[in-house]
């Protein structure tokens, strides 16, 4: 069975009059209107365990869309257990059939769940529709199907055989159980994470941040809708020591499948390090981490390139992207026209729920990353010397988790905010002197431990090659004259190296073969 590359699933526009505008409004009204009781998903069980946390829009905390049950230690080690229960007559299955209910789940996602898995996302991460648009229905009806596509890819590849000798290689799923822990930025990740892994024939336990929860489940349905069958997918909420306990600890740990924060992924592989003499098989360890990703315009820039690269860049989704441009290197003159259009583009921005279509800036996650936020704006408000605000500035928590969206302007270009992670709608821009491109190429290189993205902004051509090469090793996704976000599911393969994790490349055919262990199989006559 050979897929051939699919087409991406077209956007849809939400414009004004639209159909899928009305049918989306309803649906956020409708789930609104109930209060959702989200079980975990074990195995063939529904599992409610009676300590309910509440789920709320970040940009309307008075609103309890509906609570969440939390597990323990005992429904990690169910959920492992129904994993390696199912996994027998799921590795079993042709993988034609395995590839069926992805495909399906992808189908009902584009045409009877969109507006749903859209508007959990909306409600429960305070993404505006045409940012979830772009995620959890393109995105991740992208990954389902491109990742059939792939695992077709590679199933063809087979060694040469010669008379008397016959080769072949199975690519088997790993031995034991995969464990996929997802972000609340993306719900495309979120399903991609778990689904990569069980096309290829392993069961996963699945567990997504607790701010993801509320679109996690949705897409969750789809799959039990589309046929998955039980214990191939076990989505559980629980706690990350809890979970790292029962899951590094266990024999048939076999590989994860990880996107969240460099720190966390710190841990985990020094834990699977200390644990490795208790695993049947070295496990398989995938992560994609943080960044800093940097936008570098060459004195040939064009300026209103550049201003929407990183007016789209650093802004949308509220700069809660991996990949958001939160480092921006200008040379002088262009300094004051690009200053000019950034405060413009800001003013514009209108800031609310996501309710109200036409607010481009909506909360932050939640309260721990609103005061991180608040934390780095009060570092630059301490010492005008260092850094100042250009626009922006401001928060108030007192309805939603809202940060205005911030430029900093730092005159050191190793200012705290031009080194860190935020993970918020805050970009710092360093102006440089004109004529100090290369000097400018090593800054960029040598400011941030991350490399997953990056752009060059020119239109010198000699420009554009320079920073192509010398920048060779500082991004994982790199951008000629364009925002360093927004990366397309088969047309550029996501992830980056040095502190931004495996590069593994989510959406190609190697994140797919980190999930399969190879037989070579040889017969002779
Ligand atoms: N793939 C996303 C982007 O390119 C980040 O995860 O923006």
């Amino acid at each position: 069975f050979q897929y051939p590359a699919p087409s991406n699933e077209p956007v849809l526009t939400y414009a004004p009059g639209t159909k899928e505008r009305e049918l989306l409004k309803q649906t956020l009204k409708q789930l609104k209107s109930i209060e959702h009781d989200i079980p975990m998903y074990i195995g063939d069980k529904e599992v409610r365990t009676g300590k309910k946390i509440a789920l709320r829009p970040p940009h309307e905390i008075a609103h309890t869309l509906g609570y969440f049950h939390e597990g323990d230690e005992t429904h990690v080690q169910q959920a492992i257990d129904a994993a390696l229960k199912a996994k027998a007559k799921w590795t079993a299955l042709a993988w034609e059939d395995r590839a069926a209910i992805f495909l399906k789940a992808a189908d009902l996602i584009s045409t009877k769940y969109r507006s749903y898995i859209n508007g959990t996302t909306m409600l429960g991460q305070s993404k505006n529709a045409f940012q979830a648009e772009i995620d959890s229905a393109c995105e991740l009806i992208d990954f389902l199907r491109w990742n059939v596509h792939f695992l077709s890819e590679i199933y063809r590849q087979q060694p040469v055989s010669s008379p008397g000798i016959h080769n072949r290689t199975e690519w088997r799923p790993l031995e034991g159980f995969v464990l996929a822990i997802t972000p609340f930025n993306f719900t495309a990740i979120g399903g991609n994470l778990p689904t990569s892994a069980a096309l290829c024939g392993n069961t996963v336990i699945w567990k997504p941040a607790y701010t993801q929860v509320f679109s996690a489940q949705m897409f969750m349905r789809i799959l039990k809708e589309a046929g998955l069958p039980d214990g191939v997918i076990n989505l559980i909420y629980v706690d990350g020591p809890v979970l790292g306990k029962v899951c590094f600890g266990h024999k048939d740990f076999a590989g994860i499948h990880f996107t969240g924060s460099t720190a966390a992924f710190n841990h985990i592989y020094k834990t699977i390090g200390e644990n490795i003499s208790h695993y049947r098989t070295y496990p398989r360890i995938v992560g994609e981490t943080g960044g800093k990703d940097f936008v570098l315009a060459h004195e040939s820039a064009d300026a209103d390139v550049l201003a929407t690269a990183l007016l789209r860049g650093a802004f949308e989704f509220q700069g809660q992207k991996c990949s958001a441009a939160s480092r921006a290197y200008i040379p002088a003159n262009l300094a004051a026209s690009v200053k000019e259009k950034l405060v413009a583009g800001i003013k514009s921005f209108k800031i609310g729920t996501v309710e109200d279509f036409s607010n481009f800036i909506n909360a932050v996650i939640d309260e721990r990353s609103f005061n991180k936020i608040q934390s780095y704006l009060d570092k630059v408000k301490q010492d005008p010397t260092k850094a100042t605000i250009l626009a922006g500035g401001n928060s108030d928590k007192t309805k939603g988790y809202f940060i205005e969206p911030t430029v900093i302007e730092a005159k050191d270009p190793k200012f705290v905010t031009m080194c860190e992670e935020i993970f918020g709608p805050v970009l710092t821009i360093y102006v440089y002197p004109t004529g100090e491109f290369e000097k400018t190429l090593e800054l960029v290189d040598s400011t941030s431990p991350y490399a997953l993205t990056g752009s060059i902004i020119a239109q010198d051509r000699a420009a554009i090659d320079l920073a192509t090469n010398r920048l060779r090793n500082a991004a994982g996704n790199f951008y000629i004259n364009d925002k360093p976000t927004g990366a397309v599911v088969g047309q550029q393969p996501f992830g980056g190296a040095r502190a931004s994790g495996t590069n593994d490349k989510a959406g190609s055919m190697l994140n797919l073969y980190r999930w399969l262990s190879a037989r070579t199989i040889k017969e002779t006559f």
